[in-house]
């Protein structure tokens, strides 16, 4: 199979191609040098591939509310293009994802079909990448991911370990609740859909279980020897940021689970497999 992975220099990009290469596949492997994915012209090059996988997004959450209309032009009309692109080829889709499609205020893990309402400018550009995707590439598997972390970029338990080893305590938000989730498991979840043929929609692409960010810097400082008394609770309202976060932010894996794909391992036993690599 020939692959196109766009933002490939990426935490995810890196990853997936390396798996990919590792597996022997034929990839075409691009990043915004290469292949800026907001060029109509560019997108109008790509030709002969039969999975297009996007990686490149605008993902500075708190930014964004600034930038919203930067934002938009990346994670939006990007897709956009190259869903059209994947058409034209014959090519399956894959655009990755968000949890901050939805507002996180419900009490129960939201389903792949739920009616998205974003509250950050980020939330919002990438709802509309999504609804480009579908409109634009009927071949498409919307993939959404949250709390990703790897080895290839800055991420919050580097920030974690960062900080453990500056301060003597580390305040962290008790009260927003998601599923901490692994590159290398995000990609392994792709190449098994794609694999599979799954049918054209929408998965969610998450750890199971769930924590809060104050429960996973937990089990960061204990991957790191160290004890956990150095991370306090603190909440939200004592820790503002620009943009607002949803506060449960739990993604329900009925539709993997429907079509037979199994579903990413539990959060702790895979940060457990992942510590050592990622925070090398
Ligand atoms: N990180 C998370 O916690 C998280 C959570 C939920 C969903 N996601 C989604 O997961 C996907 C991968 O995220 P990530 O964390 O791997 O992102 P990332 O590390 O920020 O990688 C994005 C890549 O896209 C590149 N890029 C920027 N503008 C581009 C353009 N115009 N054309 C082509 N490439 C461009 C970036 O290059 P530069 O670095 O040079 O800008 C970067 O290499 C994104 O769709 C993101 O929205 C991430």
């Amino acid at each position: 199979m020939r692959w196109l992975v766009t933002g490939a220099r990426g935490m995810l990009g890196t990853d997936l191609v390396d798996r990919l290469r590792a597996d022997g596949e034929s990839v075409i492997a691009v990043d915004v040098d290469e292949l800026d994915i907001t060029s109509p012209g560019a997108t109008a090059e790509i030709a002969d591939i039969d999975v297009l996988v996007n990686c490149a997004a605008y993902t500075a959450v708190d930014a964004a509310e600034e930038n919203e209309s930067r934002a938009f032009t990346l994670n939006a009309v990007g897709p956009q293009l190259l869903a059209r692109a994947a058409r034209r080829c014959g090519a399956r889709m894959v655009q990755i994802s968000t949890d901050y499609v939805f507002p996180g205020t419900a009490a129960q893990p939201w389903p792949e079909d739920e009616v998205l309402a974003p509250l950050s400018a980020y939330g919002r550009t990438k709802a509309a990448g999504e609804w480009a995707v579908r409109s634009e590439a009927p071949d498409h598997l919307i993939v959404r991911t949250a709390w990703l972390y790897g080895a290839h970029g800055r991420c919050f338990p580097k920030t974690m370990a960062r900080l453990a080893g500056e301060r003597e305590r580390v305040s962290v938000v008790d009260d927003q609740v998601g599923q901490p989730t692994w590159t290398v498991d995000l990609v392994d979840l792709i190449v098994r859909l794609v694999a599979a043929e799954a049918p054209s929609g929408t998965y969610h692409g998450t750890s199971a279980g769930e924590c809060s960010w104050y429960e996973f810097t937990q089990a960061i400082v204990d991957s790191m020897g160290m004890p956990g008394s150095i991370v306090a609770r603190t909440s939200s309202e004592s820790f503002q940021r620009p943009a607002p976060r949803p506060s449960y932010s739990v993604l329900g894996h009925s539709a993997l689970e429907r079509i037979g794909v199994a579903p990413i391992a539990h959060w702790r036993e895979r940060w457990a497999l992942a510590a050592e690599q990622v925070l090398a």
